[in-house]
C-alpha cells in the first residue's frame, strides 16, 4: 500500500517514513529540502534497506501538486507534515507561514477530496492549547487564541480538516497534536538538524555538550512549578512516529469512529528544563554549562498531555524514558560533529 509522506525528509518525517517501511508500506516522500536533505534517503535506507520514492517537489506549486496525484493515483493515505516551523521568523513572515502551512494544506485536501476513499494524518501541536487551565492537558480542553501565526497555522489547519471532511465522507483524518518531539534513531542514522542556532532545548543541549555552544540559557526559574523552570511533556521521536502508524492503520482499517478525530501524543510526564539537563548530565557523563536568565516572551509555565485517548483508543503508549530519548540524542549529536 503506497503513502505520501510530505516533508518525509525532516526529522518526525523521517523516523515516520522509517516505521512505515518497517511495517511494509510503499513510501513516496515529497520534500522540498528547504529544511533538510537528500541525505536523509541514505539513512533511512540504511535502517530499514529500503529507499523510498522521492519527489523533490514545492507543495506551493499547485500545478505540481495536481500532476502529482494523476502520476501516484495508487497513493491510498497522506502522513502531512512539510511546514514551516520557527516561531520567531513566523512572526516576522506571517504571509509566509500561511502560503507554506495553509496554502498547501488546501491542495492536498483538494487532491484527496477527488479520491474515493483517502486517509490524512496532520501534524498539529500542543500548542493549540496555549496555556490550558488544568494538568494533564485533555483533547477536550479549548483551544486558545494563537501566540504566534505558526501557532495559528496549526489551529487553522484543524478547523479546515474539520470543515473539509463534514462534507467529504470519502475523507478521514486524524490530527496528532504532538508535545516536544527529541531524540533520534536508535541507529543514529537520522535525527535532528536544526538549522543555524537551535531555538528548541534538547538540540540546545546537546549543542552545548559538544562544544558548539558556550552555554545554554535556562529562560527563567520564578515561573510556579517546584523548581522554578517551565515544565513540558518531552516524547521521543521514535515513539511519536509509530503513533502516526497506528493512526493511519486505524482509518486504512476503517476503525475511526468519525470522519475527523484528534489525540494528543505525549508521554503524559511532565518534565522541568532543570529536570532535563540533568538527565542529559546522567547520560554524557558531562557538566552541562548553562546559566539561569529572564523569560522567554510567549513560554508558557506548564503542558503536559493526558494520552488516555491515544491509549484506550488508538493503543498507542509511549515506550521510552527521557533518559533513553537523551542517550539517543547524544549519541546523534556526537556522530554528526565527529
Ligand atoms: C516548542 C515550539 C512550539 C511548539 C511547542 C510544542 C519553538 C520555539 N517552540 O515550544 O512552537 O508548539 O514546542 O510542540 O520551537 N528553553 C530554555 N533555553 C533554550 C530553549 C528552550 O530554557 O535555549 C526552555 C523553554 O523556555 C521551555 C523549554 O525549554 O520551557 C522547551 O522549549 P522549546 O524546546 O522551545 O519548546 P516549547 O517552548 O515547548
Amino acid at each position: 500500500m503506497k503513502i505520501l509522506v510530505t516533508g518525509g525528509l525532516g526529522f518526525i518525517g523521517s523516523h515516520t517514513v522509517v516505521e512505515l517501511q518497517n511495517k511494509g508500506f510503499e513510501v513516496v516522500i515529497i520534500d522540498d529540502c528547504s529544511n533538510s536533505n537528500e541525505d536523509v534517503l541514505d539513512g533511512i535506507e540504511r535502517i530499514t534497506g529500503i529507499r523510498p520514492l522521492f519527489v523533490k517537489l514545492d507543495l506551493k506549486e499547485r500545478d505540481k501538486v495536481e500532476e502529482f496525484f494523476k502520476d501516484y493515483s495508487d497513493v491510498e493515505g497522506v502522513i502531512h507534515f512539510a511546514a514551516s516551523k520557527a516561531v520567531g521568523e513566523s512572526v516576522e513572515k506571517p504571509l509566509l507561514y500561511y502560503e507554506n502551512n495553509i496554502g498547501t494544506l488546501v491542495y492536498i485536501l483538494k487532491e484527496l477530496s477527488r479520491k474515493n476513499n483517502a486517509s490524512f494524518i496532520f501534524s498539529s501541536s500542543c500548542t493549540v492549547y496555549g496555556q490550558a487551565d488544568k494538568m494533564p492537558i485533555t483533547e477536550n480542553a479549548p483551544v486558545k487564541e494563537a501566540e504566534s501565526p505558526y501557532g495559528n497555522t496549526k489551529q487553522m489547519g484543524e478547523e479546515i480538516i474539520r470543515d473539509t471532511c463534514k462534507v467529504t465522507p470519502n475523507l478521514n483524518a486524524i490530527a496528532l497534536r504532538y508535545f516536544n518531539p527529541m531524540g533520534a534513531h536508535p541507529s543514529a542514522e537520522i535525527g535532528e538538524l536544526p538549522i543555524g542556532v537551535p531555538q528548541n532545548l534538547v538540540p540546545f543541549i546537546t549543542q552545548t555538550g559538544v562544544g558548539l555552544r558556550e552555554e545554554l540559557s535556562v529562560f527563567g526559574d520564578d515561573y510556579p512549578t517546584p523548581d522554578g523552570t517551565c515544565i513540558r511533556d518531552y516524547i521521543y521521536v521514535v515513539d511519536l512516529a509509530k503513533a502516526h502508524v497506528v493512526a493511519l492503520e486505524r482509518l486504512l482499517e476503517g476503525k475511526n469512529k468519525e470522519n475527523y478525530e484528534v489525540f494528543n501524543v505525549g508521554t503524559g510526564k511532565g518534565s522541568s528544563v532543570l529536570e532535563v539537563i540533568k538527565s542529559f548530565e546522567k547520560v554524557s557523563g558531562k557538566k552541562l554549562n548553562y546559566k539561569i536568565v529572564g523569560r522567554r516572551p510567549g513560554d508558557i509555565t506548564e503542558a503536559y498531555a493526558d494520552t488516555t485517548k491515544a491509549n484506550e483508543v488508538l493503543g498507542w503508549k509511549s515506550q521510552y524514558s527521557l533518559d533513553e530519548a537523551m542517550k539517543s540524542a547524544w549519541v546523534w549529536e556526537q556522530k554528526i560533529r565527529s
